[in-house]
């Protein structure tokens, strides 16, 4: 997830756009990038690092004060947070310089069109096939809107595009596919942006971009068409929230907003892992299929939340790739002299990739001559670095510190290694790695699903507000569930709360229950196995303990009604990918609970996003 602005109109054009980026620094802070028209030549600064950086190049370096301009900060996703991979990127022929936000999925194939055609690429991005694609279109004479819409159908994946040309004075494109982009609307002057608190200053007349479509803005006039030239409709609103809300997007928090933001989050994370011949495609992953299949044994190691996700992976993976797979917490393993050699692999896991516990311990599985895969969310941070190989993950940057959508999509980027190794070991057959693959990319809708009937857990929170104490239920891939859910609790709402295998009750947890404790339990689907019925055994104790049940069963499980005090309904999904929509509600439960009671539910107290001390 980028910060991209683009501007037109009287005022200093490149002023609008770092100010403008300033305050979408929270989307991506890799690096920031500025460029303007001037005289009919395009002239930019970008630097890596945050826009502290840029401002200082500016300073050294300033560019013209003109009235056109774009500007962007960079969240890597392809290509490292360097100089040369911050945006805006120039064509070769300088002709047009473009920003983007987004994942283009066909970029490999398209970047060979270039380079068969004699192009020098500057960076390793997916945004500078586009550049160049453009700046083609443009200098074989196409105007610069329809060169836009011609760039446009031939890319696949998810696009905001913004871009200025030598040749039009005045003048900016936008186009946007699975990505957010607005119109801001002022009187004598234009914006475009992710989103509204770049120019929320300058006016609250908005419009939001529809799926598909490119704006062609001036100064003084906008016009919007589909990428075949039809007009499309406009979609007007107005701006009613301050700046500090329109940098969350509207929301409170940003937890809240992060915990919104999961259905993408995920389907990022998925998106071109899949080939159109049904296999698999971990491109960064970089390490030979032979060593791979030599594997025989699997540690993952993490802290927190990225732990819990670790301990999703354990059921995937050894269910999948018939291979042993410890979870270790990282603190833990670093000191314990685990037994490692070069057929171990360490699947250490990191939002932040700044970790220090989880740093050390793949430092020391490496000198044990352990292959370490790393599964995170920064481009280029410490740990896939220091990392044979790495899994990003595409949730954006994460500023809530209670981790939300780095869990959810940690858990699937697990599933995608577990899925890669089984069909690279030949454990499972391509038409069952098929359906697991075709299940994991129809759960994003499943998610808003969840997210869409929140309004009882909402509910729920302000019942809860004086408790003292919650447990949290699971069983197999329910109980990293529970963990997670009660973290949540005790980081943002300083409460009590303990997450338990359902089956470890009755051997002294159960001790704790008694009347009115309020005790959620995820249930398992409906199945084969006797988990689910084990489970509903286990809400029977504790209820009949006194314990205010509330259960989490998926949508026609007529067996818990009798022992639910509250049912919180999932979408049916199979078992193992029952953590991407079970753990939702436990996620704004907290949330609830902890701004009902008036703490700061993004930086909570004690805590800091990236702890990157032992
Ligand atoms: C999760 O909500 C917490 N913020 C914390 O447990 C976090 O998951 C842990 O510190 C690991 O962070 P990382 O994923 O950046 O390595």
């Amino acid at each position: 997830m980028c910060g991209i602005i683009g501007y037109v109109g009287p005022r200093v054009a490149r002023e609008v756009v770092v100010d403008g980026l300033r305050r979408m620094e929270y989307r991506g802070y890799d690096s920031a990038g500025v460029a303007v028209l001037d005289g009919g030549a395009i002239e930019f600064r970008k630097k890596a690092g945050k826009i502290a950086n840029l401002d200082a190049e500016l300073a050294i370096s300033p560019l013209p004060d003109t009235g056109l301009g774009i500007g962007h900060t960079r969240w890597a996703t392809h290509g490292g947070p360097t100089d040369d991979n911050a945006h805006p990127h120039v064509s070769a022929n300088e002709r047009v310089a473009l920003i983007h936000n987004g994942i283009i999925e066909n970029f490999a194939s398209l970047r060979s069109e270039l380079v068969a055609e004699g192009v020098v690429f500057r960076s390793q991005t997916d945004t500078e096939v586009a550049a160049q694609l453009l700046g083609r279109e443009v200098s074989a004479g196409a105007d610069l809107a329809e060169a836009m819409r011609t760039v446009c159908r031939r890319l696949e994946g998810a696009f905001t595009l913004v871009a200025i040309d030598a040749d039009n004075a005045g003048r900016l494109v936008a186009a946007r596919r699975n990505s957010p982009l607005v119109v801001g609307v002022g009187d004598g002057e234009n914006f475009v942006a992710s989103d509204v608190a770049a120019f929320i200053e300058f006016t609250r007349h908005a419009i939001e971009l529809g799926q598909d479509e490119v704006v062609d803005v001036t100064a003084d006039a906008i016009t919007i068409t589909d990428f075949f030239g039809e007009p499309a409709p406009s979609h007007p609103f107005e701006v009613t929230w301050d700046l500090s809300a329109a940098e969350k997007g509207g929301y409170d928090w940003f937890m809240r907003k992060e915990i919104y933001e999961q259905p993408k989050a995920v389907a990022d994370t998925l998106l071109g892992r899949y080939a159109a011949d049904g296999s698999l495609k971990l491109d960064e992953l970089h390490i030979p299929a032979s060593e791979l299949r030599s594997i025989d044994k699997i540690i993952v190691v993490a802290c927190g939340s990225a732990y819990y996700a670790g301990l999703v992976a354990k059921y995937a993976i050894e269910h999948w790739t018939r291979i042993a797979c410890e979870v270790e917490i990282a603190s833990e393993f670093r000191y314990r002299d685990p037994i490692i050699d070069g057929s171990t692999l360490v699947v250490t896991i990191s939002q932040s990739g700044e970790t220090a516990d989880t740093l050390m311990a793949i430092r020391h599985a490496r000198e044990q001559r352990a292959k370490v895969i790393a599964i995170c969310n920064t481009n280029g941070a410490t740990i896939p670095r220091e990392s044979d190989a790495v899994i990003y993950t595409h949730a954006g940057p994460e500023i809530g510190v209670a981790s939300t959508k780095g869990f959810l999509t940690q858990v699937a980027a697990c599933y995608l290694l577990g899925l890669y190794l089984a069909q690279v070991r030949g454990t499972m057959f391509d038409d069952e790695i098929h359906a697991v693959m075709t299940e994991l990319a129809a759960t994003p809708p499943l998610i808003q699903q969840v997210l869409d009937g929140l309004g009882p857990i909402k509910e729920l929170a302000a019942r809860f507000v004086g408790t003292k104490s919650v447990l949290f239920l699971g069983r197999h891939v329910g109980y990293p569930v529970a963990l997670e859910g009660a973290l949540k609790l005790k980081e943002i709402a300083y409460l009590h709360a303990e997450g338990f295998p359902a089956g470890e009750l009755k051997h002294g947890p159960i001790a704790l229950v008694e009347g009115g404790v309020p005790i959620f339990v995820v249930v398992p689907p409906q199945g084969r196995d006797q988990l689910h019925d084990k489970v509903v055994s286990n809400i029977q104790e504790v209820r009949a303990r006194g314990a205010l049940t509330i259960v989490l069963a998926e949508a026609g499980d007529a067996e818990v009604e009798p022992y639910a005090d509250v049912l919180f309904r999932l979408p049916k999904v199979s078992t193992l990918l029952q953590p991407l929509v079970a753990t939702v509600p436990l996620q704004m439960f907290a949330c609830e609970l902890a701004t009902l009671k008036g703490y700061d539910v993004d930086q909570p107290r004690n805590l800091a996003k990236s702890v990157t001390v032992e």
